[in-house]
């Protein structure tokens, strides 16, 4: 009998480990013989550890299961999948796994996350195969055609960025080019990356495999941050089975063709995920942002044309080749093709991976998916985009996942991540701590950022203690607006989004809570 405990970080946090061996070791002491698959995560956080069983029926699965629930699932025949409490039915029958649209996560938690075999059993390498078919200004024109968009979160068309880098440098055509991802995923609320590398390593060194073949670099480097050891064994272990089966190296899946892979560490800087100051660190120096231009598409790595993109956006190079440019550009709305994997945390029922089209509302998501908050008390606020998102109300609950319609609503899709707050929250408060983060984090280099983050703390604290609110908050919009149009690079750019839409939606929360100081 087969049976899947999940390796994920998500479910080893929770206890997946002791679950597994519990398994083994009632099964060994009821001598029944069982294949133990550590796979990567379905997504339905709140179920972990999530064990499933392979039943003629399909998998069955149960959770959450602790090592002191797995006695009475072997007592109550789990393996046949049996009746028991903590059954949840066939695994891709549960409504929250049913109802995505799982383009890019399609094989997470299918496998064993380093089983070659099992990834091309399940489609993997077929895009690679189909892409090695073509030109490499025929596979950068797909990726145009497909409407794909960088998912690390400011949706530059990926077609655009990848011409840029094949027609650099035109004259030298033997000059060196790289491929970076970026995997310093640094967003708090979000987790696609890092379950998509532990869960699904091989589609991530596929996809960037597709990036080098198309504008003729054969470098590449994953620039991971530390803080993901889990991701980071699946990843290297990925990579040697890639070059063990010539899908890397040399000759790449018999094509002649030549492209390398190798994974580097950050050391857990936020601005490291910023792509300039990624480029900086993974040249070995102190990770500062860079002046733009040259965009890195012409002068990045080492001074080379590179294509840098997120994990998600090559992640979801494959299918575009598998399945084809126009099956993919059917899913989603407006300019806003495929589809983008969404993560549900905060203070959610459900919290969790959900992969749509874009087009779902953030109500659908929070209601149909996330069950209300966990507290069961309303949803207040919802910030969308990582601590540089907007602070949503309510009333924009109907606003459908799409870039466009989220700038429309001054706020932004950034990553996917949607952090929830129900009514006990201070918004006064989370408006003062994107100052106090963006503080924390800035590299340094432009003012409004460096002095204005600390500034705006401290204007926020006179405006909740009632020192002169009008002007304190007219100081509040000036400052935010310096730091909008003077900042070199996002942190500071975007950190007014979080300050100005709690202090816009919000504005009953800076009121004074104690009386005027006079
Ligand atoms: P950007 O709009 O300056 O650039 C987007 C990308 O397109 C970059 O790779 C840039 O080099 C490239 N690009 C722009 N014009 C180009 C051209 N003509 N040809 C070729 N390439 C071109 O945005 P930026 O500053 O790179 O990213 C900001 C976004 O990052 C924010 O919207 C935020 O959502 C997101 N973000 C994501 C985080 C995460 O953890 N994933 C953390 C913080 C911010
Ligand atoms: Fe550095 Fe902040 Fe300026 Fe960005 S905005 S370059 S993080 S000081």
């Amino acid at each position: 009998v087969r049976i899947y405990v999940p390796c994920d970080a998500s479910a080893l946090s929770v206890g997946a480990d002791e679950t597994a061996d519990a398994i083994a070791l009632e099964a060994s002491r009821r001598g029944i013989a069982i294949e133990l698959v550590r796979n990567g995560t379905r997504g339905m956080l709140w179920l972990e550890p999530l064990v499933e069983v392979q039943t003629p029926h399909g998998r069955i699965a149960y959770g959450p299961v602790l090592s002191e629930d797995v006695g009475s699932l072997f007592d109550a025949d789990f393996l046949q999948g049996g009746a028991h409490a903590l059954s949840l039915g066939v695994t891709e029958e549960i409504a929250y796994f049913r109802n995505q649209q799982r383009l890019c996560f399609a094989r997470v938690g299918l496998n064993a996350p380093t089983d070659i075999e099992a990834y091309r059993a399940n489609g993997g390498y077929e895009g690679l195969r189909k892409a090695l078919a073509l030109e490499p200004a025929e596979i950068v024109a797909a990726v145009s055609e497909s409407g794909l968009r960088g998912r690390g979160g400011a949706a530059f068309p990926t077609g655009i960025k990848w011409k840029t880098v094949l027609d650099a440098q035109a004259d030298r055509p033997d000059d060196q080019k790289y491929i970076v991802c970026n995997a310093d995923e640094g967003d708090s609320g979000t987790f696609s990356d890092r379950m998509l590398m532990e869960g699904d390593p091989f589609t991530l060194v596929e996809g960037m495999t597709i990036a080098g073949i198309a504008v003729g670099a054969t470098q590449g480097y994953i620039y991971l941050r530390c803080e993901y050891p889990h991701a980071r064994r699946a990843l290297d272990a990925a990579i040697l089975k890639a070059y063990e089966h010539g899908f890397l190296g040399d000759n790449v899946g018999g094509s002649g063709k030549h492209f390398d892979l190798e994974v580097r560490l950050g050391a857990g800087a936020y601005i490291c995920g910023e792509e300039t100051a990624l480029l900086e660190s993974l040249e070995g120096k102190r990770g500062q942002v860079r002046f733009k231009p040259p965009l890195p598409a012409l002068k990045g790595l080492f001074g080379k044309p590179t294509v840098i993109n997120n994990v998600i956006t090559f992640a979801s190079v494959p299918v575009i080749f598998e399945r084809g440019a126009d099956w993919y550009k059917n899913f989603g709305m407006g300019r806003s093709r495929g589809s983008l994997p969404i993560q549900l945390t905060g203070n959610i029922k459900h919290g969790g991976l959900v992969e749509l089209a874009f087009g779902a509302t953030l109500r659908e998501l929070l209601y149909d998916y996330g069950g209300g908050t966990l507290s069961g008390r309303p949803i207040r606020a919802v910030q969308v985009g990582g601590p540089l998102g907007a602070y949503l109300p309510e009333s924009t609950f109907d606003t459908p996942l799409d870039y466009e319609a989220f700038a429309a609503i001054k706020g932004m899709l950034g990553h996917g991540g949607i952090v929830v707050f129900d009514d006990s929250v201070d918004m006064a408060a989370q408006a003062r701590y994107a100052m106090e983060f963006c503080a924390a984090e800035s590299c340094g280099k432009c003012t409004p950022c460096r002095i204005g983050s600390t500034r705006g703390s401290e204007v926020i604290d006179r405006l909740v203690a009632g020192l002169d609110a009008p002007k304190q908050e007219q100081l509040l919009r000036d400052l935010c607006e310096t730091m909008t149009y003077g900042s070199l690079c996002a942190l500071g750019g975007l950190t007014p989004y979080p300050v100005l839409s709690a202090l816009d939606h919000f504005p009953e929360d800076f009121q004074p809570k104690v009386a005027p100081v006079r």
